[in-house]
């Protein structure tokens, strides 16, 4: 069975997951910001890098990538990089963010590891299995700086043998949530759920419906984990608003990134 660790900021916020499977790799799932990485090194050890999974070119998400990347040490060590970003343009046009710049300005130092996570690829790492479901790609034109490129996360679910299923959503938020149920509606059940977006301002209480998780991962330090119950704007909603969700559906397992590291417990019951 993998181990799944969720790894604790040591930036203001950021997603980074790591999965280590039974054949001693590791699977990186975001990272979060340069100053997470002395940590992600930490978890991942002298490991080999058996895919290194991109949500959606925000900095919390891949600027980590990017800063190892740019001193070049890691490239050899990386087998795959999954991904599937928006444009350059549909970025910038976007929003302020540049990371996706940077992303491609590195590109051919590791292009030939890259592998688009188109919906419908499905890979099997060791006795792991990563099924891409859903990417909002560039389908979301908002008027809101950062929503857009939010939405045009992927999502996907990790499965194996007599392990929990564990859900992925990135930084999707309502368009892309919507679309997500509607594409995959009947595919979303999981045991455990990776809050959209950190755990605010994300999908919307239906997708989390159809996904019925006993737990949640919340990637929220302190302050995004007491965020007020409201919505901040139309169909935005606060961490508190969203942790009452997941509490109506009855879930009492849920996992912080404000209590540091840890490892979730992947044994199904
Ligand atoms: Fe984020």
């Amino acid at each position: 069975m993998p181990k799944l660790y969720m790894l604790t900021e040591h930036s203001p916020f950021m997603m980074s997951f790591v999965y280590i499977t039974d054949k001693d790799n590791a699977v990186i799932i975001d990272g979060g910001n340069p100053e997470d990485m002395p940590h992600l090194y930490e978890i991942i050890g002298n490991r080999k890098i058996s895919a290194w999974v991109l949500t959606h070119p925000h900095p919390d998400h891949i600027s980590g990538f990017i800063s190892e990347i740019e001193k070049g040490f890691i490239i050899d060590r990386i087998e795959k990089v999954y991904y599937n970003f928006p444009s350059e343009e549909f970025c910038v046009a976007s929003e302020p963010e540049r990371d996706i710049c940077d992303f491609n300005r590195l590109l051919p130092l590791f292009a030939d590891k890259c592998v688009i996570a188109e919906p419908g690829l499905k890979v099997d790492i060791d006795e792991i299995t990563i099924d891409f479901m859903f990417c909002g790609g560039e389908r979301y034109h908002l008027p809101k700086p950062n929503l857009a490129v939010n939405e045009s996360s992927i999502a996907f679910k990790v499965t194996a043998p007599n392990s929990r299923s564990v859900m992925f959503l990135g930084d999707l938020g309502p368009c892309g949530g919507r679309d997500l149920l509607k594409e995959c509606g009947d595919k979303l059940k999981s045991d455990i759920v990776q809050m959209a977006h950190h755990g605010h301002s994300g999908v919307t209480e239906e997708v989390y419906k159809a996904i019925a998780p006993k737990a949640c991962l919340w990637c929220a330090p302190e302050w995004l984990w007491e965020e007020e119950d409201t919505e901040i704007e139309p169909e935005l909603w606060g961490t508190k608003h969203q942790r009452k969700w997941m509490y109506n559906m009855g879930v009492t397992e849920h996992y912080v990134t404000k209590d540091g590291t840890q490892l979730i417990p992947l044994k199904e019951d």
